[in-house]
Formats: C-alpha cells, structure tokens, sequence
C-alpha cells in the first residue's frame, strides 16, 4: 500500500536559545520561540513498501539531503519500527530561497515528521490528536531540536522549567500562560546579511557547550529568562521584552566567541545593523530590536502597530547592510497546516 501525507509547517525563531545538549536529543536548557508564517515548507511524503529514501527539492533531485533523512529515520526508528518495512519518497519545497541562509531544518523536518505520524495513524496507531501532535514534536526533536517547536503556532516552550507547567524536555509544548495580544502578531524581518553556509554548524556549536566555562551560569540563566518572560509576556511590557531578546542573542554569539576553540559567526553588516537598531531605539523611543539565530543574519523584532514606521527604518537604514538589499519580511504565525491535493508543491 502506498501512503502519501502532505505537510506545509513553519520555521521558527528562539527568544531565549538552545544551545547546548545531551543523548538524546535533549536540549541542556530550555528555550521559547516565536513560531513563523511566512518562511515555511511544504513537504509530500510517501510511504511504499520496500527500501530507500529519495529527496526531491524544489522538484529536483536533491541527493545531498539524502543523509540527513536517513539519520532522522535512523534516530526515529525505536518509535517507528514500521518505517523499516518502508521506501521514503520525501517532496519538498521551501518559501524561502534555499540560499538565504535560513535554516530548513525546522520547517523541513517537522513537516516531515508531522508526514510520518500520519502514516503511522494510518497504519492503525493508537494516537489520540493531542498524542499526534505531541508524537510530532518528539520526532522532529530527534532530527533536530529546534524543529520540535515548529509544530505548534504562536510562542512554543521546548525544555523542562518551573516556571512553565508542562514543560519538557522531549518534546515542545504551547506557551501556557496568558500572553499580551500584541505577541501573536509580532512582526520579524530577516536581514540576509550572509546567505552562504555556516563555517560552524549549530550541532558542532552545541557540542561545544559540553566543556563551556560558562555553561552551567549560561544554563541557570535560560531557566531565569523563561521566567522572567512571565509578567513581560502577559503585560506587554515591550522594553524589557526587547531587551530580554537581545540579551539572549548576544549570550549565544558570546557563547561561540568564549567556546574552546572560539569562533564568530556575526559580520561586521551584523554589527552594523545591531548598532542602528538600537541608536534609532533610543532616539526615537520606537519599540524595534533584534534576535540572531546561529549565524550572520539579524532578525529585526517589531510590533505591528510600528508595521509603517518599522519597515521605513529597514528599508532605508538597514537594507543597505545586506547581501544585495535583501529582506524577508515575516511574523508570528499560527502553526502547521495539512495540505490537500490541490495544495501540492510546484
Ligand atoms: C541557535 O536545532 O539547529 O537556533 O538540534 O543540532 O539540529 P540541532 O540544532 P538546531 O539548533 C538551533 C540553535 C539556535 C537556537 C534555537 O533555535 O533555540
């Protein structure tokens, strides 16, 4: 029997970060993203019987993905014993140029993973649609930890804390608590600063947070930060907020320049940006700041109420700071979609 689900789910950007974790797939503190709308992947998964895996890109073969595949396979295989009877036949088309330098892992591999919980519903698991969700998350954490969060919408937990019940370490969960409306509209725009690969990956970075001088202050203080986000969350208190975020962006890159051996994923168009961000802040009191994710790229953090005055600033002040003048221009989204036929990737 040949089984094809069809999965659009987003990426997603942390506001306090994962960096650093354990077997298996477990992250060493725990983290919050803001979920993404417009940058996202559209996946067509299909199960036949027999062996193999084939990945199509953009509709091309795309046999460089080939072994990321197999080891998310590989690493789901204890939960998904079926898959082993299985050929997989993974068709997949990203919003966002593959060259941006944005990260498709967590779109990628959740809409995947979102892909195998339905076949595995087909094939007659015993999964309520609370569990399949749940199942989601813990399978796209096991192919990469931030994707475990991109299967909900709005602002998602992954890692156990107190001060969010709930909250855990293998898989993401929504964010509890009562959240300011202006949060669920939140507006990101990527400043694609660097667009080609990383000289340093995130799973290389994670490893070296096992011997960080710093790891065990860096781990209380995500713990700290989530917490803290409370009162900020509910009551909208936009300053702090910002400051929060950038805090936690500057912990990360200072994390990588303190690692052993350090190195620097900002460029000086990152700093740039960063500086003129903040000076326009403080001149003009807008509430506009920036997040980094585990590159050169800035994500310039706004309320839509800003939207005009906001998107005057990039184009005019930042754009120039980037590869060719290039932008996306995103905000918070509400979470995977399932496709139907007539939804089928170009
Ligand atoms: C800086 O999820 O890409 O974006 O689990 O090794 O696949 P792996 O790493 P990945 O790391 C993301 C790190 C980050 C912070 C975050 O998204 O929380």
């Amino acid at each position: 029997m040949s089984l094809t689900f069809r999965w659009q789910s987003p990426s997603n950007i942390a506001l306090v970060k994962y960096w650093g974790k354990r077997d298996p797939q477990l992250p060493s503190n725990p983290s919050i993203s803001f979920t993404l709308d417009a940058c996202h992947t559209q996946t067509h998964a299909t199960f036949e019987p027999g062996q193999g895996i084939q990945v199509l890109l953009n509709g091309e073969d795309a046999p460089n993905f080939v072994p990321k595949i197999s080891q998310f396979i590989e690493r789901i295989g204890h939960r998904h014993a079926w898959l082993g009877d299985y050929s997989l036949k993974v068709d997949t088309v990203n919003s966002f140029p593959h060259s941006s330098g944005i990260a498709s892992s967590a779109s990628g591999l959740s809409a995947l993973a979102l892909c195998v919980v339905d076949a595995a519903l087909a094939l007659g698991a015993p999964l309520q649609e609370s569990d399949a969700r749940r199942e989601a998350s813990i399978l796209s954490r096991l192919g990469s930890g931030s994707a475990s969060r991109s299967v909900y919408g709005g602002l998602v937990v992954w890692g156990a804390t107190h001060s969010v019940p709930g909250s855990h370490d293998e898989y993401a969960v929504p964010y509890p608590h009562a959240v300011h409306p202006m949060f669920r509209t939140f507006r990101d725009v990527v400043m694609l600063v660097d667009v080609g690969q990383k000289a340093v990956s995130s799973t290389a970075g994670h490893a070296l947070m096992e011997r960080h001088p710093f790891a065990q202050q860096r781990f209380n203080q995500a713990h700290q930060h989530l917490s803290d986000l409370q009162s900020i969350l509910r009551d909208g208190d936009l300053m702090p907020f910002l400051d929060l975020v950038e805090s936690e962006a500057l912990t990360l890159h200072g994390l990588m320049m303190s690692s052993q051996p350090s190195y620097i994923l900002m460029r000086p168009n990152t700093l740039h940006i960063i500086e003129a961000i903040r000076a326009h802040r403080l001149s003009t009191g807008m509430p506009i700041g920036f997040t980094l994710d585990a590159g050169a790229n800035v994500h310039v953090l706004f309320p839509a109420e800003v939207e005009q005055k906001a998107m005057d600033f990039v184009k005019q002040i930042l754009a120039p700071f980037t590869k060719n003048g290039r932008y996306i221009v995103d905000q918070v989204g509400t979470g995977p979609v399932p496709l139907t036929d007539q939804a089928k990737p170009k």
